[in-house]
């Protein structure tokens, strides 16, 4: 029993050792120790040896039992091992390749002057508002002049919600708003930049949704010198230092008297081109002296203060600052809108 347990044990270890797989582990397992194994026939014999016998058989079954046992936990660690190895040498990350880049995004060119816009007027102290894109008839017509059936309410048909509730056809809105909110009836300065919208059909120059900036200024002794002179700066600073302008009368109800304003022409210098068909000039806002009505119906006294009012469409100013088309700037292509930040990783 001696020399067969030996020569198992021998057989046993050389047959672990030659296994590359669980499987052929677990086979050999269960030949050398499993229940119907030579090993479990040579125990079962056991019972007729001698106490002496016994106890010499049975040293050397338990450490048969023990080599056996050592011997496939050592090799399915082996195994193990060399299956992790394996897989960590082809799932290998080549870290010298080049990443992908990554991209950051950019600001809109309408975010960029918006804010260049913000920036110059917050420089001239003035307030930077925000006023709401749904507006009433009231705040949006009526108080600024324009009563019911007045035919400037034609040329901004828009989008009603109820008779009294619409989409606010422009940003002039928050005059009305910002006067009456403002408690002490003083002197004040502010722009307001937001969305506006008009039933206008989506061509290369227009949409149903764009982009104004109102610019409201009151307090006594204003005068049309001091719009002049605002406006000039803005110009300049929007379209560059030899920029001139021009004011050419014309009619809004909300101010008396009213302008519309041309910039210089900055492609031809006013010798002009297809830029500014062939006029030199190029119309960039509207404006004017605060009408009375306007500012009495907000609670301001008209006899002591006055104003000056403005409205930029900031999409105009952002097709003609970079030569581009609303419609460029809404079809929201990334290989396009890029151009205008380099801030890109
Ligand atoms: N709200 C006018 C428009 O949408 C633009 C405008 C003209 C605004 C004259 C003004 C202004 O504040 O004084 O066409």
């Amino acid at each position: 029993m001696i020399e067969s347990l030996e020569r198992l044990k021998l057989e046993a270890l050389e047959s672990i050792n030659n296994c590359s797989n669980e499987t052929e582990l677990n086979n050999v397992k269960s030949k050398y120790i499993g229940k119907k194994s030579e090993f479990t026939e040579i125990m079962a014999g056991m019972s007729k040896l001698s106490n002496e016998e016994k106890k010499e058989v049975g040293m050397k079954s338990n450490e048969f039992r023990t080599a056996v046992n050592e011997a496939i936990d050592n090799k399915l660690t082996a195994i193990k091992d060399e299956a992790l190895n394996k897989k960590l040498e082809e799932d290998k990350i080549d870290i010298t390749l080049p990443s992908k880049k990554k991209r950051i995004g950019t600001k809109h060119p309408l975010t960029s002057v918006r804010e260049e816009i913000e920036d110059l007027f917050l420089s001239m102290g003035y307030d930077v508002v925000d006023g709401p894109e749904i507006e009433t008839d009231e705040y949006c017509f009526e108080m600024l002049n324009v009563p019911k059936g007045h035919p400037a309410r034609d040329a901004q048909d828009t989008f009603y919600i109820t008779e009294e509730m619409l989409l606010r056809t422009q940003t002039s809105a928050m005059q009305v708003r910002y006067m009456l909110a403002k408690g002490d009836k003083g002197p004040f300065k502010m722009i307001c930049p937001g969305k506006t919208y008009r039933r206008d059909d989506d061509d290369l120059t227009h949409s149903h949704q764009f982009h104004q900036v109102e610019g409201l200024v009151v307090g006594e002794n204003i005068s049309l010198t001091d719009l002049k002179g605002t406006l000039e700066l803005f110009a300049k600073k929007m379209f560059g230092n030899d920029r001139e302008i021009r004011f050419r009368a014309s009619f809004f109800p909300f101010t008396e008297p009213s302008y519309e304003v041309d910039v210089s022409c900055f492609k031809c210098n006013k010798k002009g081109c297809s830029m500014c068909k062939g006029t030199g000039w190029i119309e960039i806002l509207g404006c004017g002296m605060v009408h009375p009505n306007v500012l009495e119906g907000c609670g301001y006294d008209h006899n002591k203060y006055q104003g000056f009012a403005f409205g930029a469409g900031i999409e105009r100013v952002a097709c003609l600052k970079y030569g581009i088309t609303v419609r460029d700037l809404y079809t929201n292509d990334y290989r396009f809108l890029r151009n205008f930040d380099r801030k890109e990783i």
